[in-house]
């Protein structure tokens, strides 16, 4: 009887095992044979009713059953979890010779760059940089640089006003008016900014970048400018790059000067780009008016100085002989990413 039993539970669970497919099924079935009410852990408990010369033989088949049951359980919970393995691997394929897609690096704008090499240049001079406000008070947008009330400069045509005393500073010169109210000689400055001017074409933006230096101490004179923007445009545009001062107004330098740089393009015989005269316009400078001293405080009988304002954008569109200034602004990345 007991043996008939042993063999009927052998089948049962060997078949459930077979048939199982997940596994909690496994679990469950450990449960129900092994488990501490299972079917096997009460054959083992029976036992002790067997009569004695029996117990060795049913005994070994009792055992026989529980070492079956345990190994074919053990069989399938390896196979399934292989199983499970592969499937997960062949979901999670990954085909590492794929090409991927390739992810753009950003970079600086052109003018940005720009900037920096310009400045970095100064620096090197000896320059410190100072910033100051976009939104100006005419007083040092124009007053205290020499710029009276009559000025053709100060229509309004020429400036966005935000009320009769404050506009969008039209040039990075009232640093300069700032910085020597703020501080005593010796002065050696540059500031960069943004300037606003209603103007809107080819070569002009409503919106471009100055660069605006100013040297401040005892004994400044016209050739400390002279050799200082020397230097600056051998290394910014080249070596063989040649300065040339002419005579200009500005209410706020005396005397002024106008920058012309040697043409690079054709070494100065003449060219398209400087429209023949070998010479490009770079920037406006000068000796800073004793007026201007007096009027941002410093004794214009002890000190003299010179300043200097140039256009990031017009210098930009110099050394990379670019047509439209409008092409820095548009914003187009493939233009802009000749430059990295
Ligand atoms: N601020 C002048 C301009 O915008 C340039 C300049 C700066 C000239 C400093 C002389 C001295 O045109």
């Amino acid at each position: 009887m007991l043996k008939e039993k042993i063999e009927l539970i052998t089948a049962q669970g060997l078949e459930a095992i077979e048939k199982a497919s997940v596994s909690s099924e496994l679990n469950d079935i450990r449960v129900k044979y092994l488990g501490k009410a299972g079917e096997i852990t009460a054959l083992l408990k029976s036992l002790k009713d067997v009569p004695p010369q029996e117990k060795p033989a049913i005994g070994k088949l009792v055992n026989d059953v529980r070492v079956k049951i345990e190994s074919a359980l053990q069989a399938k919970m390896q196979a399934m979890a292989i199983a499970e393995r592969k499937a997960i691997e062949e979901k999670e394929r990954l085909d590492v010779t794929l090409s991927t897609k390739e992810e753009e690096q950003g970079a600086l704008h052109p003018l940005t760059l720009v900037k920096n090499d310009m400045l970095n240049i100064f620096i090197g001079l000896g320059f410190s940089v100072a910033d100051g406000p976009e939104i100006e008070y005419t007083k040092y947008n124009f007053e205290n640089l020499n710029i009276p009330q009559d000025h053709p400069a100060r229509d309004f045509g020429d400036s966005f006003y935000i009320s009769p005393e404050i506009l969008l500073r039209t040039q990075t010169s009232c640093v300069q008016a700032r910085v020597m109210e703020e501080t005593k000689p010796p002065i050696r400055i540059v500031c960069p900014g943004k300037v606003y001017r209603p103007d809107d074409d080819a070569t002009h933006s409503p919106m471009f970048q100055q660069i605006e230096g100013l040297v401040v101490d005892e004994h400044i004179t016209l050739a400390d400018l002279k050799g200082t923007l020397e230097e600056f445009a051998k290394k910014f545009f080249s070596k063989e790059t040649k300065v040339r001062f002419r005579p200009s107004y500005f209410p706020f330098t005396e005397p002024s000067v106008e920058v012309d740089l040697s043409c690079a393009m054709c070494g100065g015989k003449g060219c398209r780009l400087c429209k023949g005269t070998g010479w490009i316009e770079l920037l406006g400078a000068g000796v800073v008016n004793p007026a201007v001293l007096d009027m941002c405080g410093i004794d214009s009988k002890k000190y003299s100085g010179y300043a200097f304002g140039v256009g990031v954008e017009r210098a930009t569109m110099i050394k990379y002989s670019i047509p439209d200034m409008r092409l820095l602004f548009d914003n187009d990345v493939r233009y802009s990413k000749q430059f990295k």
